[in-house]
């Protein structure tokens, strides 16, 4: 039988595991590569990953239920081992980092971003595959991002992309030093250095190693090997982007050139963002 104790904690006697409270959580960014992380966070031992994303602190119906509702649908875990949820959304909600201060007010947050460029044409794939699904059209890329010549930034996955604008919300709540930035393109191509950060910053003893990436030329990403089992991400995890124009192109690039730099004088620290 489950109980609660002060401490918000589920005690299960069959086994020794319970359920935690996040440890850590991977707030985003949507299209950055959080499933990737999630999954590769996973190899480690000592990591309990909840495995829906929960939007307990964007979702305002959600977050009613309360904190013991959110505990209850993280994973059981063994008392050494961390517990981790992801939810993309948290780090475009402004009512978030208040809300995850108020559970834990010292959480370790992981963060990972990619090109802004990249994120918005995924974003746009993703959202162009989840009207196909409904047998439903959506419009080209450059109808979208263009009107009147000019880029359109009332277009959501655009905003969405202005990391310093959120960045700076976040840092109201939470010192740097909390949260770990991945870099999302470099985990692409090389994700085992990365994935090294990430157990430092989690104060994880060093398990992940090389041997437990292997490059699938088929589907032209890393794949995951796991005491023998390979496996790669789900096939909705890195599709071909929309081919854009230079036009497009040039006119991305100049719109996020100033909120890039000022992204990278608040994290002192650059990204090899186009
Ligand atoms: P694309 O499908 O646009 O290439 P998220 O999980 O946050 O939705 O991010 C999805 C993105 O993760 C993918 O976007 C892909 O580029 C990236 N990704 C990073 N590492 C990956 C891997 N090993 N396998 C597949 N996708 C990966």
């Amino acid at each position: 039988k489950a109980t609660v104790e002060g401490t918000l904690r589920y005690v299960v006697h069959l086994n020794g595991t319970s359920q935690y409270l996040p440890h850590t959580i991977i707030i985003g960014v949507r299209k950055g590569g959080t499933r990737a992380l999630l999954e590769m966070l996973s190899l480690h031992s000592d990591i309990a990953a909840a495995e829906n994303e929960i939007h307990f602190f964007d979702w305002e119906k959600q977050y009613q239920h309360g904190v013991k509702w959110y505990l209850g649908q993280m994973p059981f875990s063994y008392p050494h081992q961390l517990t981790v949820e992801k939810t993309p959304a948290y780090f475009t909600s402004l009512e978030v980092p208040k809300r995850i201060h108020r559970m834990n007010s010292t959480i370790k947050l992981l963060l990972i971003l990619r090109d802004p460029i990249e994120r918005v044409l995924s974003d746009y794939t993703q959202v162009f595959y989840n009207h196909k699904q409904k047998n439903k059209s959506y419009p080209p890329a450059e109808e979208l991002l263009l009107k009147n010549n000019e880029l359109n930034t009332d277009y959501k996955a655009i905003n969405r992309s202005l990391y310093e604008h959120y960045m700076e919300h976040w840092l109201k709540y939470f010192p740097l030093e909390n949260i770990h930035i991945v870099d999302g393109d470099l985990l692409i191509r090389d994700p085992f250095p990365e994935m090294q950060k990430v157990e430092r910053f989690l104060n994880l003893s060093p398990q992940i190693n090389a041997s437990n990436f292997y490059f699938n030329k088929t589907k032209g990403f890393y794949c995951l090997r796991d005491g023998g089992r390979d496996r790669c991400l789900h096939e909705s995890k890195g599709r071909a982007h929309p081919q854009i124009s230079t036009f497009l192109l040039g006119k991305l690039r100049d719109y996020f050139y100033k909120p890039n730099k000022k992204f990278f004088e608040l994290v002192g620290r650059t990204f090899d963002w186009l």
